[in-house]
């Protein structure tokens, strides 16, 4: 038995628009380690978001429980749920949420900013991860000057700058050519062991990209169907 980093525990989560309830999650038990890569496959509609979501302390869960490093989320704060999902988690989605109007370094920056760590530091800090995913060249540019798959590695350098415990990320390379998300799965695989990130969710519809992780889960039915 490994050092676990994630136990969710019976977690159901519904939606209600109007009347018909969405019953999302049934019953999901799964649990992660602290330094492995799991993918999450599933078709759409069949709640990798939602799972993700409740794993980065996003939504919460009608039922069941949640443990990070064996704090259980439900004794958390509002307040304690901001101040760990920025020093704990990090988080890419496809669509990258750069804002447009900071610099490549601004964003890559902001969060440990956010994390009361000095200008300097955080700078520091920036420019070693966006040397890390090839951009540190472009650390002055606009995210409206980069490339889809150079926004991704920025987002991917944000999201890494305060040493998260935890990356989640929600389809990072779908909305890449197969290059482009070639090299975001290498960059995945560097960051992970040179020890910038323990721990990997990846949500993905790609079965070549869930190989590279460890574990696969299949969501279907609002349940885990299939462990590989
Ligand atoms: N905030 C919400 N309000 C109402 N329904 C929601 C909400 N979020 C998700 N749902 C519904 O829950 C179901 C699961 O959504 P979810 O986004 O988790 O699926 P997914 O597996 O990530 O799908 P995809 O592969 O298309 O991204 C869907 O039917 C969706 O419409
Ligand atoms: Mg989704």
């Amino acid at each position: 038995m490994g050092d676990i980093l994630i136990q969710c525990s019976g977690v159901c989560k519904s939606f209600h628009p109007g009347k018909a309830e969405v019953s999302v999650l049934r019953g999901v038990d799964v649990s992660m380690e602290r330094t492995e890569w799991v993918a999450v496959r599933g078709a759409s509609g069949s709640g990798k978001t939602t799972l993700l979501n409740i794993i980065g302390t996003l939504e919460t869960p009608d039922e069941g429980t949640v443990l990070f490093d064996g704090v259980d989320y439900a004794s958390m704060s509002r307040g304690d749920k901001a101040v760990f999902r920025n020093s704990k988690l990090g988080f890419v989605f496809q669509a990258y949420h750069m804002l447009p109007e900071l610099s490549v370094l601004e964003n890559v920056r902001l969060p440990a900013m956010m994390a009361g760590v000095s200008s300097r530091n955080a700078t520091w800090s920036a420019l070693e991860l966006l040397e890390c995913v090839g951009l540190k060249e472009r650390s002055s540019h606009m995210p409206a000057e980069l490339s889809g798959g150079e926004r991704q590695r920025a987002a991917i350098a944000r999201a890494l700058v305060n040493s998260p415990d935890l990356l989640l990320a929600d389809e990072p390379t779908g909305n890449l050519d197969s290059e482009a998300g070639a090299n975001i799965l290498e960059i995945f695989s560097k960051l992970r062991y040179g020890n910038k990130t323990k721990s990997i969710v990846m949500i993905t519809h790609d079965e070549g990209v869930a190989e590279k992780a460890d574990r696969t889960i299949h969501l279907k039915d609002g349940k885990i169907d299939d462990v590989v």
